[in-house]
Order: structure tokens, then C-alpha cells, then sequence
């Protein structure tokens, strides 16, 4: 059979292979390894994974990439981002190195709401333009799925600006980028004292004018003491249930105040951060299927003492994913890598769990694990040639890329120098 591109000779590729499903428990430590292995690639799907041997004997091809010596995973799926902004924050970064919190500095009128103007003054040939650079170096960082973010306009017009940004970008960028629409992000300063008049904005206008526009898949809210409460949120998801969309959650970031019961209440896909979750919270995500997904960068940004208890969760089965939370905030981490160690190290997952947690346990937590997450027949040839001596390597290594090529769809969109 011809195909259009095979790899020949990896020493390993780790599938993450999970039958087109999330891995829970002790199947997040198998990585689904192949060794000398090779891969047929034709329409920019995965035709065949198998011994390097039995892929050159049984196709022709129009390229041949040989990866000797060299590790293949998954591309990784970035499941919570929000790079759509103008200005990036590192003022804050420093205020909270003299000690001021997240919240204290949002509570003065930094934060979110210090987002909000320079977006409504931008177009969205701006927004765009200021986010090319940014996504890009996502690639280079392996990302070839990402999901990213509204909730920097807070008024109907300028959170549709945004979402058509995000579509401008999945149009013109080579990976596949998700819109999620977060009007709920924060109150807008001048209805910080008039909550049910910005829910009221959100409810009548915002969610209606985002399904006639029919570009955001998802639903986000911030739920979190100084922002939605849990009544606020569930009014607001609700709503956006309702109108069709799929329900995500910003939950017990920082203090634990029934986001991730609200979660599993709402049916929500994932509930994301949890950094505060209950042990209840816990117990009724697993039984309502939410998925946690982990944003350990954000609470290593914010000097958190304490970090999501991801070792319970997957202990307790939860299929536990993570990602970078990219936002010029809380955490300008972009790279999947980097959020891999710090799992690792601060969570206790082990390298192949955080590999797991990266890649098709986060596309479960975008309702794409049919096509991308894992190296299997049938789905997407999204991938990563590393040069690197084992998996291992990816979360003990702090800094440089080890990256030598990133593909999407069988084509490469990133190439080391
Ligand atoms: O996920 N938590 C809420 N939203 C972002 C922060 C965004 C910002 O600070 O600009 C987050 O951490
Ligand atoms: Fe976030």
C-alpha cells in the first residue's frame, strides 16, 4: 500500500494508546510503548504503528523521516489557555514577589479587569496578530492541540471579537484550536457592586449572541470566592447549558467553596484547576465522570504552598489531565513540557502519568479523544520527535527543548534548527 509518509526506526514510541477512552487509575502508568518501531501516515491519519520493520516491508511512500535512535510521542493537547490578550502583566508577577496575593492585587483593580481595555480598544486583526507569536512558540513546545479562551472583553461585542480571533487563528494556525467562551471571567469594574445586572447581561445577551455567532464549543466560568459565587455560577451554566453549549469550570482554584460539587452537578466535561478541592468535591466529580484538569504551573506562578491533589485523584480513578493555563496573569507558562515537571514534582505524578495527563487524558477534557491524545489507527497523525534518551527525561529536564519536530496531520510544523 502506498501511504504519504512513513517514520521509520524510532527506538520508542510511547502510543499512550487507551482504546479511544480517558485512562483512569493504574492505566495512567502505562505509556502503550513500542520499540524500534515505525509509522504509515496517509491523509494526515495514522494508518499503522508497528515494528519498524513490518511498516517498511508493507508500504511505499512519498517520504521517508528516519527517527533512529529518537522517541515519538503524542502531540500535546493544551486543554485551558487564554492567549488572546494585548498586554502581558509582569508588574504582577513582581507585586506578588513583595508578598501581595492574586486576589489582593484583583481586588484592587489589577488582575483580569487590568485586561479588559486595551482588548475592547484592539481589533481583531490586532488580536490576532498579537497571538501568532505566541501560539507558535506553543508548537515549538510540542502543543498541536489547544483549546483557548474568551473572558478578556466582557461586553457581547468585544467577547465576540475575541471568539472571532480565536477562529481566525484555528483557520490560519496548523493545529487545531478550540474556542471556549468565558464572559464569566470576572465582573467588569462598574458592576462589581450590581452583580445581577452583569448576570442579567450575561444571561439575556452575551450567551444568546454567542450561539447565533456559532463559534465557541464550551462554556467557562470563574468560580472562586472574590468572583462567581456558586449560586451566581449555576445560574450562568445554566444558561449556557440550555442554550447548548458544553460546560466548563475555573473551580477551587485557590479556596474550596463547592466548585468541583458544582461541577458534577452541572454535568460540566471538566472542572479545571481545583487546586482547593474537597475531599466531596473529590468523590462526587468521579461519580458524575467531570475531569480534573490540572494546571499546576498557575499555583507555582502564584507561589501557592499547596497544589491540586492530583496523586489522590488518580488513586481514587480519576482520569486526571493537565495544562499550561497560558494567561498574562496568573501563569504566562506556555509550554506543556515545563507543566509535565512541574506535575511531577509538586503533584507526585510520576513522568508517564503526567504523559497521560498531557495528551489523551486532555483530549477527553475537550471531547476529542476520536481523533487526537493518543498514536493509534484511525486517528490524527499529531506527534513529537524528541531527542532525548528516554520518556523519563521530559519532566526531569528543566529549560531547553529537546524537540527535534512537531507534526500535525502528518505534516511537520515545527523543525529544531
Ligand atoms: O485561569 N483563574 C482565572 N483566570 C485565569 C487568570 C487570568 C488572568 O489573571 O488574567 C486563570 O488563572
Ligand atoms: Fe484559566
Amino acid at each position: 500500500m502506498k501511504v504519504d509518509t512513513v517514520i521509520i526506526n524510532a527506538r520508542e514510541i510511547a502510543t499512550v494508546s487507551s482504546g479511544g477512552k480517558a485512562k483512569y487509575g493504574k492505566e495512567m502508568s502505562d505509556a502503550g510503548i513500542i520499540k524500534n518501531a515505525g509509522i504509515a501516515i496517509k491523509d494526515g491519519k495514522i494508518i499503522e504503528i508497528a515494528d519498524s520493520k513490518v511498516i517498511e516491508d508493507k508500504y511505499s511512500w512519498d517520504m521517508m523521516i528516519d527517527a533512529s535512535g529518537k522517541i515519538i510521542t503524542p502531540g500535546f493537547v493544551d486543554s485551558h489557555s487564554h492567549p488572546v490578550f494585548v498586554h502581558t502583566r509582569e508588574d504582577e508577577f513582581a507585586m506578588r514577589l513583595e508578598g501581595k496575593s492574586y486576589v489582593d492585587i484583583a481586588l484592587a483593580g489589577g488582575g483580569i479587569r487590568s485586561s479588559i481595555a486595551s482588548v475592547l480598544a484592539a481589533s481583531e486583526e490586532e488580536l490576532v496578530e498579537l497571538s501568532i507569536p505566541r501560539i507558535e512558540k506553543m508548537i515549538a513546545l510540542g502543543t498541536t492541540t489547544l483549546e483557548a479562551k474568551s473572558g478578556y472583553g466582557l461586553t457581547t461585542e468585544s467577547e465576540l471579537k475575541q471568539l472571532r480571533a480565536i477562529q481566525k487563528l484555528d483557520d490560519i494556525m496548523p493545529i487545531d484550536i478550540i474556542p471556549t467562551f468565558m464572559g464569566a471571567h470576572e465582573y467588569p469594574a462598574e458592576y462589581k457592586d450590581d452583580h445581577e445586572a452583569f448576570i442579567k447581561i450575561l444571561i439575556e445577551e452575551m450567551i444568546p449572541a454567542v450561539m447565533e455567532q456559532g463559534i465557541a464549543k464550551f462554556c467557562d466560568i470563574f468560580t472562586e470566592a472574590h468572583v462567581y459565587s456558586i449560586e451566581e455560577s449555576r445560574r450562568i451554566l445554566s444558561a449556557a447549558k440550555e442554550a447548548g453549549l458544553q460546560l466548563k469550570m475555573h473551580a477551587d482554584e485557590i479556596e474550596s467553596i463547592g466548585g468541583a460539587e458544582l461541577a458534577a452537578e452541572m454535568g460540566c466535561i471538566s472542572a479545571d484547576h481545583l487546586g482547593a478541592a474537597s475531599d466531596e468535591g473529590i468523590k462526587a466529580m468521579k461519580e458524575a465522570g467531570v475531569i480534573p484538569v490540572l494546571l499546576p504551573a498557575t499555583l507555582f506562578s502564584l507561589r501557592s504552598k499547596t497544589y491540586a491533589r492530583g496523586r489522590k485523584m488518580i488513586e481514587e480513578g480519576l482520569p486526571v489531565a493537565i495544562a499550561t493555563d497560558y494567561n498574562p496573569g496568573s501563569c504566562n507558562c506556555d509550554s506543556m513540557p515545563l507543566t509535565m515537571s512541574i506535575a511531577s514534582l509538586q503533584m507526585g505524578l510520576s513522568p508517564v502519568e503526567s504523559l497521560c495527563a498531557a495528551t489523551i487524558n486532555a483530549a477527553c477534557a475537550l471531547g476529542m479523544e476520536d481523533s487526537v491524545g493518543s498514536l493509534e489507527a484511525g486517528k490524527l497523525a499529531d506527534l513529537i520527535i524528541w531527542d532525548m534518551p528516554s520518556l523519563n527525561f521530559i519532566p526531569y529536564h528543566l529549560g531547553s527543548s529537546h524537540i527535534l519536530r512537531v507534526m500535525k496531520r502528518g505534516k511537520t510544523i515545527h523543525l529544531a534548527q
